[in-house]
């Protein structure tokens, strides 16, 4: 990483610049990262200040020790009302699903506790890096909840039926080296995870980035088709790779024995 590094502090977040990564902090360390509706807000608007520096990638971490996020945060849940719930979880869900199909690779450093909320935050990104003492878990059961931050879905796409339904009807805490085994997290980390997400995404972004964006689609898209149409559809992004200058030059340069020298377009 170079020197080239600006940060933006959000109330409850802070948005770091290094490079052309992005490395976004949940910044509650108080409540253990604790997502309430003005994380989630904000969570939006760190989004839009991404794609309008076009970093490319994203990393999202939790400041302090403990936690990535325990959760959605109780306090501000508690006295809510059916319709204020369901509100609460439309809101959180639509900004997660943007996380999730923002057009550029975004990885969860998760350096502790990612609960609830937390988790369900970690699994709308596109790779989970999980530190030695990172914790996982649904616990909203322990509460008389239930997931609301799509974790019933993503936690189930994740790790297949049979173990969503044991993490999520016990709340257990699936520890990074399980998480990692049954596929919660790409990898466990012995070293410093954040740093490990910024070579991560260092690697990522010396690709092209507009293969590495297609590429997201085909993945994310194809997941929830049947493989006729995911098939006929990585066809299309493949064909489209074909307009862009970054095909001409990755090709040019692996033909020539030269490094390539991608432009994004
Ligand atoms: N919301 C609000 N505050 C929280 C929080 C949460 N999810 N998790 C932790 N905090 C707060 C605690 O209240 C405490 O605040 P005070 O210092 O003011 O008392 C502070 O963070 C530190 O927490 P603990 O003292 O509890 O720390 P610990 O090390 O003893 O325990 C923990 C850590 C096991 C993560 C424990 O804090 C915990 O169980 N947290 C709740 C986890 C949880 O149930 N998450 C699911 C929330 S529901 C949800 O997410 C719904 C959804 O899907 C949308």
């Amino acid at each position: 990483m170079s020197s080239d590094r600006t940060v933006h502090l959000y109330s409850s977040l802070k948005v770091a610049f290094e490079d052309r990564v992005a490395i976004v902090t949940l910044n509650r360390p108080k409540a253990l990262n604790a997502i309430n509706a003005t994380m989630i807000q904000e969570l939006a608007e760190v989004l839009d200040e991404v794609a309008q520096r076009d970093a490319l990638a994203v990393i999202l971490t939790g400041a302090g020790p403990k936690a990535f996020a325990a959760g959605a945060d109780i306090a501000e849940m508690r006295r809510m009302t059916p319709q204020e719930a369901t509100l609460f979880a439309e809101k959180g869900q639509r900004v997660f699903s943007r996380i999730e199909s923002y057009h550029r690779p975004v990885i969860a450093a998760v350096n502790g506790y990612a609960l609830g909320g937390g988790c369900e935050l970690a699994m709308s990104c596109d790779i989970i890096l999980a530190s030695k003492s990172a914790v996982f878990g649904q616990p909203e059961v322990k509460l008389g909840v239930i997931p609301g931050f799509g974790g019933s879905q993503r936690m189930t796409r994740l790790v297949g039926r049979q173990r969503a339904r044991e993490i999520c009807f016990t709340g257990r805490s699936v520890r990074a080296e399980e998480a990692a085994r049954i596929g919660l997290a790409a990898r466990m980390v012995e070293s410093d995870v954040v740093t490990e997400a910024k070579q991560l995404a260092m690697q990522i972004a010396n690709n092209g980035p507009r293969a590495v964006s297609l590429c997201k689609r085909a993945i994310n898209t194809g997941a929830d088709l049947d493989m006729g149409t995911a098939l006929a559809h990585e066809a299309q992004l493949f064909g489209l790779c074909f307009a862009s200058g970054d095909q001409k030059e990755g090709m040019s340069a692996f033909l020539d024995k030269r490094p390539p020298n991608f432009s994004g377009r």
